[in-house]
């Protein structure tokens, strides 16, 4: 059986999309995912020691929010570290897969962030399969069937490419669940408010502390 190790670059500490597609597709796998938060990793004083380890893997996940279009930054420190530690290591480094999710409405805005996945695989000579690149984030949090039924559909081709054994590389894959527009926005909105709200912070909501 595979080795598979996820690296979740989500910086919430709870309750983020990014660990909840690395569970479905241990599920979808079949095989334990042991996962690690970015976040965490990168203040640890033994995090070289996990990142050698990590490069022992057969597969590795990079799993992560799309942050301006780009990757969170405790998840850039991380893959720096990680291309360090490559560079002194002799045996053969895991393939390489990456999943992005985005706030925005359409999967195509995570595409320049997995050419930066993908390009760190080519830099630390490993290889890349492909990634995947997943629009309204903010709904994969609430539903699981339905609307968002292509992005676990693509979830579970992922999870079997992976016990495929097929490291051939290929292009990206985008999926935006299959919603409405407007109605993304109007279930977005109410959930702003009601953080908002459980925050105490509903009459802030429309504070312009910049305006002139
Ligand atoms: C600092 C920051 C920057 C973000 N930048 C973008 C962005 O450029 N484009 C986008 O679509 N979503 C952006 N988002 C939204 C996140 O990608 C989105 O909420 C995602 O679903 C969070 O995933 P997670 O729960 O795995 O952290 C940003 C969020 C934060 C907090």
């Amino acid at each position: 059986m595979k080795r598979i190790i996820a690296v979740n670059g989500s910086p919430k500490s709870a309750e983020s999309t990014s660990g909840a597609l690395i569970k479905t597709l241990e599920e979808y796998i079949g095989t334990t995912i042991d996962s690690f938060r970015a976040v965490e990793l990168v203040r640890r004083e033994d995090a070289h020691k996990i990142i050698a380890d990590i490069l022992k893997a057969d597969i590795l996940l990079i799993v992560f929010p799309l942050y301006i279009d780009s990757l969170p930054a405790p998840l850039l420190k991380l893959l720096t570290q990680i291309e360090q530690t490559a560079k002194a290591c002799g045996s053969s480094l895991p393939t390489v897969y990456s999943i992005c999710n985005c706030g925005f409405y359409e999967a195509e805005h995570n595409s320049l962030a997995l050419k930066i996945t993908r390009n760190f695989a080519k830099r630390i000579g490993a290889n890349y399969r492909y990634g995947l690149g997943i629009g309204c984030g903010g709904a994969l949090a609430q539903m699981k069937k339905g609307p968002v039924d292509n992005v676990y559909a693509a979830l579970r081709d992922m999870g079997n490419t992976i016990k495929a054994e097929n490291s051939k590389e290929s292009e990206d894959v985008f999926v935006t669940p299959k919603m409405p527009r407007f109605l993304y926005r109007i279930g977005g909105n109410i959930g702003w408010r009601q953080i908002a709200k459980k925050n105490g912070m509903l009459k802030q909501m429309k504070a312009t502390p910049h305006s002139l």
